[in-house]
């Protein structure tokens, strides 16, 4: 098929017109954006095989493949290895996204080393910092290993050749934003600098064996083209996440051709780079208030890692007008729904208050079943009572004021077992699932009686 036209892209969407303009599906949200010719590339002949010639290796059944040993290597960070799904396979191209600044080359650096002390040579390769920017902080990070290869480079094609000569078992490209192909006529970091060099990195990991991680930019807003348009391509997307002011940082695979995507590693960013978390909940729990009104203990489930948060409330009396609602580390509607059955069904007059909500420590609760725990932390901010320290919650709650039952219940009464709470919350359904668990439970069928029970209204 030959291309001799140029196409309209859109950098945001990666949309593809035969016509310049503005890109008519971001145009529907009221974005007007204007397309960005891109020239066909050049090389393109090279990718394909002539037509009906025969195959290098012949269709066989899948029975008969040998997986070889050694396909998948550990990269001495336990906590990555975990997202991984047991360690970097052989031949994988791994995509790790985030927002600037969130850590990413800090991560990579740090288990390029691990990796080059125990696996042999790790090249890396940075497009945004010099040699001497980045010996800097591997010195800072604790120095570096002799098999660890650094090259300040943008051209992919140079990349390969050093790729040729290092032959390392990993290669860290930082950050895909700043590579680019010069045959491909668009800027490095436009979406068809991006998928190209993607694409050839993703041949270069399958033909050479060598496992690739790239780092990709990506804001909130989505204005860096990137790792969206990479994310079908590669075999592996983990996204480094966290608050930037807090220490606290969460590495998530969405995406896994090699294991399962439930899997979370827990980091805490600190002057020596970032430390692994073992045991997330003591981490959030440290610094937590005893017998305070207003706090509540939540266990929440990343896939199958249960993490215990604290969830605070400040429910304080509305000055004037509309009372505000402000919620951090949650979500906002939620949080807004729990307070109107907080109303409705508990007859708590929340309408005239104010109400802040946030997960302490820069958490995140993104699951209904930590639903009970936040409006029983705004009714204890309320009614100024606090809840016993030793007192976990669990529960999603229904518009009727119901608490419905959770999955993974008895994952999450073992976590808070093992942290010494003696005594747990949970739905009236969930009694026999929770036996055994080592801890004490109560199970309640509205809200209104988790009220009555831990604030002895
Ligand atoms: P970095 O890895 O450069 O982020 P990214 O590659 O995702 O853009 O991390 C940058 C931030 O991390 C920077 O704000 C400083 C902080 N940091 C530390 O707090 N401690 C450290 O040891 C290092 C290396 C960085
Ligand atoms: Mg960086």
């Amino acid at each position: 098929m030959a291309r001799d036209r140029s196409t309209y892209r859109c950098q945001e969407c990666g949309y593809a017109g035969a016509k310049p303009g503005t890109c008519p599906d971001c145009a529907r949200t009221g974005h007007y954006l204007a397309l960005v010719e891109e020239r066909p590339v050049a090389v393109r002949g090279e990718r394909g095989r002539p037509r009906g010639a025969p195959p290098a290796e012949r269709a066989r059944p899948l029975g008969d493949v040998v997986i070889e040993d050694g396909e998948r290597f550990t990269t001495g960070m336990r906590e990555l290895d975990r997202v991984l799904g047991g360690g970097v396979v052989r031949g994988s191209l791994v995509l790790i996204g985030g927002d600037p600044g969130i850590g990413k080359s800090t991560l990579l650096l740090q288990s390029s080393r691990a990796l080059a002390e125990r696996s042999g040579p790790v090249l890396y390769v940075s497009g945004e910092e010099s040699a001497g920017q980045v010996k800097l902080r591997a010195d800072r990070l604790g120095g570096t290993a002799p098999e660890l290869f650094f090259a300040a480079e943008n051209d992919l094609g140079v990349i390969e050749a050093h790729l040729a000569e290092v032959a390392p078992r990993v290669l860290v490209v930082d950050s895909i934003q700043t590579v680019f192909m010069p045959e491909v006529e668009s800027a490095p970091g436009s979406v068809s600098q991006v998928r190209e060099c993607g694409a050839r990195l993703m041949r270069l990991a399958k033909s050479r064996g060598v496992a690739i991680f790239i780092v990709g930019h990506v804001t909130k807003e989505g204005t860096i083209a990137g790792p969206r348009v990479l994310e079908h391509l590669v075999d592996t997307v983990l996204y480094f996440e966290g608050e930037r002011h807090h220490a606290y940082r969460v590495l998530r695979a969405v995406k896994n051709r090699f294991g399962s995507t439930n899997e979370i590693g827990v980091f805490e960013m600190g002057d020596g780079g970032l430390v692994e978390v073992r045991n997330p909940s003591s981490f959030f729990l440290a610094e937590r208030p005893r017998g305070a009104p207003g706090s509540a203990i939540v266990a929440t489930l990343e896939g199958t890692r249960p993490m215990l948060l604290e969830v605070q409330a400040l429910v304080a009396p509305a000055s004037f007008g509309t009372p505000r609602r402000t919620v951090l580390g949650a979500d906002y509607n939620r949080v807004c729904l729990l307070l109107a059955v907080l109303e409705k069904r508990v007859g708590l007059p929340l309408q005239s208050q104010d109400a802040f909500v946030n997960v302490a420590g820069g958490g995140r609760i993104a699951e209904p079943a930590a639903d009970l725990g936040a409006a029983l932390a705004a009714a204890s901010s309320y009614l100024d009572r606090p809840i016993a320290p030793d007192v976990i919650v669990i529960g999603e709650v229904g518009l009727t004021g119901e608490v419905r039952g959770v999955t993974g219940l008895a994952q999450r009464l073992r976590e808070a077992a093992a942290l010494g709470f003696a005594t747990a919350v949970i739905p009236q359904s969930g009694l026999a699932a929770a036996a055994g668990c080592g801890i004490e439970v109560h199970g309640v069928a509205t809200v209104e009686d988790a009220v009555k029970l831990l604030l002895g209204t």
